[in-house]
């Protein structure tokens, strides 16, 4: 049986005005927001509700130390609406603070403390990559176990996904290239998941078409044209989302959380090193299936001859952000074998995702290509 569902209701709109015109915001609201982000377009906006703010629980990516650290400090009982404006962080922390019991953090991960919804969420969100704001997946770091974890449960959703483009256009550019390369990841892991179903696969095609186009465009007129085409990378990003919350992502998405788990690369940039070698392996080891396709639409997009397309992808994509190596990060060859361990044993959620099952050996055999 297929199966298929966009479940928060979305709203778009242009400026972060036109949204705080239409909700009105009471002493039962909890906003979790970046500091930027309010001060530039929110202060004092939120009447009676309490803000909090993600700097103040420490920096990057999220962690189950910082979901801790709200806790200590915020009494969720108190409130009956969360409203989260900020990028992967905040809206996957937000998640889990609408759910009734959230600690200890790691039970919930785990699956021994049920996910039960008890507060309306709001999620807002201020890049164009993780989707998130319409995918029932928490990530987060699990610091005791150097890794990242996901969590995904229909209680996760939001109820509404807001998208203000205004919000893109002021993000610095190597977050933007960072933000959109992992869009462009879960369009097409999604797309060639064996999860991916013909409705899924439309919002793949759309989302990846969408962002080739737009970084062309960027070649083309310099990098601050992103600024121009925020619209079209904020509901790119939702597509893919939207894609990879029927269809899963799967083994680049797998292989990059050992990495930025224990260097704490951004996730984009940790995607992005495996992103070309997972695809050619895939091209290597199952030629004739869906992959066929991929590449067929992905040559028309990129106008060139499809056993060109990853060469051609990685062309594209090295004008828009670098791509590094594991040695670069300050990863020892002999935590190689670590990773491929993690990636087997503790990344089964996304690797049943993968276009052909891998191997330890070919999984190792990434690690090994990208290390230098
Ligand atoms: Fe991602």
């Amino acid at each position: 049986m297929e199966t298929f569902k966009i479940e928060p209701n979305i709203e778009i709109y242009p400026k972060a005005v036109n949204f705080l015109e239409e909700y009105s915001f009471t002493s039962k609201d909890l906003v979790f927001i970046s500091g930027s982000v309010y001060r530039k377009h929110f202060e004092n906006r939120f009447s009676d509700a309490k803000v909090i703010f993600h700097s103040d629980y420490g920096k990057g990516e999220p962690s189950n130390h910082l979901v801790d650290a709200i806790l200590a400090d915020v009494c969720l009982a108190d409130y009956n609406r969360v409203i989260a404006i900020g990028g992967g962080t905040i809206i996957d922390v937000a998640k889990l603070l609408a759910l009734k019991e959230v600690q200890p953090v790691m039970d919930l991960f785990d699956k021994d403390l049920p996910a039960t919804k008890e507060r309306e969420l709001i999620l807002v969100p201020t890049t164009c990559g993780t989707g998130s704001e319409v995918t029932n997946v928490s990530i987060l770091e699990i610091v005791e176990r150097k890794t990242k974890l996901g969590l995904a449960v229909d209680p996760l959703f939001a109820d509404t996904a807001v998208l203000i483009p205004e919000l893109i256009s002021d993000l610095p550019f190597s977050v933007f290239a960072t933000s959109s390369i992992d869009a462009f990841i879960h369009a097409i892991e999604s797309f060639i998941s064996p999860k991916a179903t013909p409705f899924s696969m439309m919002y793949s095609k759309e989302a990846m078409k969408m962002i080739i186009k737009g970084y062309k465009k960027i070649v083309e007129n310099g990098k601050d044209y992103f600024k121009v085409l925020s619209e079209d990378f904020l509901i790119a990003s939702c597509y893919a989302g939207i894609a990879f919350g029927n269809a899963g992502t799967g083994p680049v998405h797998a292989m990059s959380y050992p990495l930025s788990g224990a260097y704490h690369v951004a996730h984009g940039e940790a995607n992005y090193v495996f992103f070309t070698m997972v695809f050619k392996t895939y091209q290597a080891l199952k030629p004739k299936g869906r992959i066929t396709e991929l590449n067929s639409l992905l040559a028309e997009i990129l106008c060139c001859a499809s056993d060109e397309v990853y060469s051609e992808l990685e062309l594209l994509f090295g004008k828009i952000i670098e791509k590094n190596s594991l040695s670069f990060y300050g990863v020892k060859k002999q935590e190689l074998q670590d990773f491929t361990a993690n990636v087997i044993e503790k990344q089964t959620r996304l690797m049943v995702n993968s276009y052909v099952t891998l191997t330890y050996e070919q999984i190792l055999k990434m690690f090994e290509e990208v290390y230098e």
